[in-house]
């Protein structure tokens, strides 16, 4: 068994924000279309102030100044990020300017990508630092942080904007645990949603390819996880009754309904017989590989999952419905959404976590709250920062996009957006000189 953990959860999004349903009349799509069809409300995106350096640096000075702790305490530092504005500097070394005024540069760890799932390598490797020999009693700390953006189309409104910082370590502090038998991972070669394009911010997407993907790597992930979880409980049935909470990527909000519902088509196949699944036995001999695209049987297990889904999985949603995707940053702000809401209730319960990152790596682990996370849900008071937030109309979200695209790449120039909106505390950029470095500042 373990002893390292998870202590403390911090989370940063931008103060800007655009209503799907607005855009939605800009964009001349039909109603409903981002707000049903793809069950998303807000999505937050920055200007020209802020780049992955400055979120990361902002959710980091938050989390370190929340716990408490100095940056002399913190002995490994990882990133988790697909937001690339370097080739070759990681957003990590340029973190280390926060370290300079207490001298501390003994921190190991660099950025980990994979699209969506960098954050999860680099809290699974967090993890192995603080059980290994070479673990100096430090603390550990993983920031995850992404700003996604995609050209004008259907992928669009699926964008998004936040940052995570987990503080891991050991011993009593310790809040939420691996349960290490509980870890399944699935990985392979997939052209589904990849940047290859340098000169631009922009992914290359397959929409319905990276929800197919996505989908089966659920499905591969959850069958290892039980054949795991069935060795551990010692019983054969092990199924989502068996969850307490079930956190996922969230891309967008329908797919975690559909991936919510996903899980118990699988259950369904393992116990068909199981009278829970009376209503939905015309799907009794559907293939897995036909189960993908039959809208028919989605819409039944949507339906026969709602209540478990209410009480499982919607907890840990409303932070992404409002915020969008924000890649590495997603899953993990979705866990800080379930402690956010559930508090207390978390005590002793099992979590499940599914990590998916196209290209594609994904992973299905669990962590145990084994001490009171209301200290996190306090320090985090999601609900109220999200309600405070300055809502910018679609013709200023486009233009402030826009300016991005110019930006990218871009050097000798002072950034043109304002630091009117910044809450204090946040990092900016304050200028890209002639040969590519940046300076920042704090508001
Ligand atoms: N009212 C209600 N629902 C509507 C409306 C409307 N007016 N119009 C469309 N819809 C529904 C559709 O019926 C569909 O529902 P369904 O999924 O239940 O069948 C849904 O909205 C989506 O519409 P589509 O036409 O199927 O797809 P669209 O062209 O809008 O593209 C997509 C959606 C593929 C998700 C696109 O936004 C995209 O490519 N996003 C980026 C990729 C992504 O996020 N992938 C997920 C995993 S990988 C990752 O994390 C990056």
């Amino acid at each position: 068994t373990l002893s390292s953990g998870i202590i403390g959860i911090e989370v940063y999004f931008p103060q800007t924000v655009v209503s799907l349903k607005e855009l939605e009349k800009f964009d001349g799509v039909s109603q409903g279309k981002y707000t049903i069809g793809l069950g998303q409300d807000n999505m937050s995106f920055c200007g020209d102030r802020e780049d992955v350096i400055s979120i990361a640096m902002t959710v980091l000075d938050s989390l370190v100044s929340k716990y408490g702790i100095s940056y002399g305490d913190i002995g490994r530092l990882e990133v988790g990020t697909e937001t690339i504005i370097d080739k070759s500097k990681s957003v990590k070394t340029a973190l280390m300017q926060l370290f300079e005024s207490c001298g501390n540069t003994e921190v190991e760890g660099l950025d980990t990508t994979n699209a969506c799932y960098g954050g999860t390598q680099a809290l699974f490797n967090t993890l192995y630092w603080l059980e290994s020999p070479y673990w100096n009693g430090k603390y550990g700390v993983v920031v995850m942080a992404d700003i996604a953006v995609y050209a004008p189309g259907p992928a669009r409104p699926t964008g998004g904007c936040g940052a995570v910082a987990l503080l891991l370590g050991k011993g009593k502090e310790v809040k939420l645990i691996p349960e290490v038998q509980l870890r399944a991972t699935h990985m392979e070669n997939t052209y589904d949603f990849f940047k290859p394009n340098l000169s631009s911010e922009y992914p290359t997407v397959d929409g319905a390819k990276t929800i197919s993907c996505y989908l089966r790597a659920l499905d591969t992930c959850y069958s290892r996880f039980i054949h795991r979880a069935e060795g551990l409980t010692k019983q054969d049935n092990f199924s989502l009754q068996d969850i307490d909470y079930i956190v996922f990527h969230a891309p967008f909000h329908k797919m975690v309904q559909k991936s919510f519902a996903r899980l118990l088509f699988n259950d369904f196949k393992r116990d068909p017989e199981n009278t829970f699944f009376k209503d939905v036995q015309q799907f009794g001999n559907i293939s897995m590989e036909a189960s993908y695209s039959d809208k028919d049987l989605e819409k039944a297990f949507v339906t026969l999952s709602k209540a478990l889904y209410e009480e499982k999985c919607a907890p840990g949603t409303f932070l992404a419905k409002n915020i969008g995707n924000s890649y590495t940053a997603s899953l993990y702000g979705n866990l800080a959404c379930l402690i956010n809401e559930k508090g207390n209730d978390l005590m002793n319960k099992r979590i499940v976590l599914f990590s998916y990152g196209s290209g594609l790596a994904s992973s299905m682990f669990s962590l145990k709250v084994i001490q009171s996370v209301q200290p996190i849900a306090q320090k985090l008071d999601m609900r109220t920062r999200l309600s405070s937030r300055i809502w910018m109309n679609p013709e200023d979200f486009t233009k402030t996009l826009q300016l991005r695209e110019q930006r990218y790449g871009q050097m000798d120039y002072s950034p043109s957006n304002s630091i009117d909106s910044l809450l204090p505390g946040t990092f900016y950029l304050e200028q890209v000189n002639s040969i590519g470095c940046r300076k920042y500042n704090r508001k």
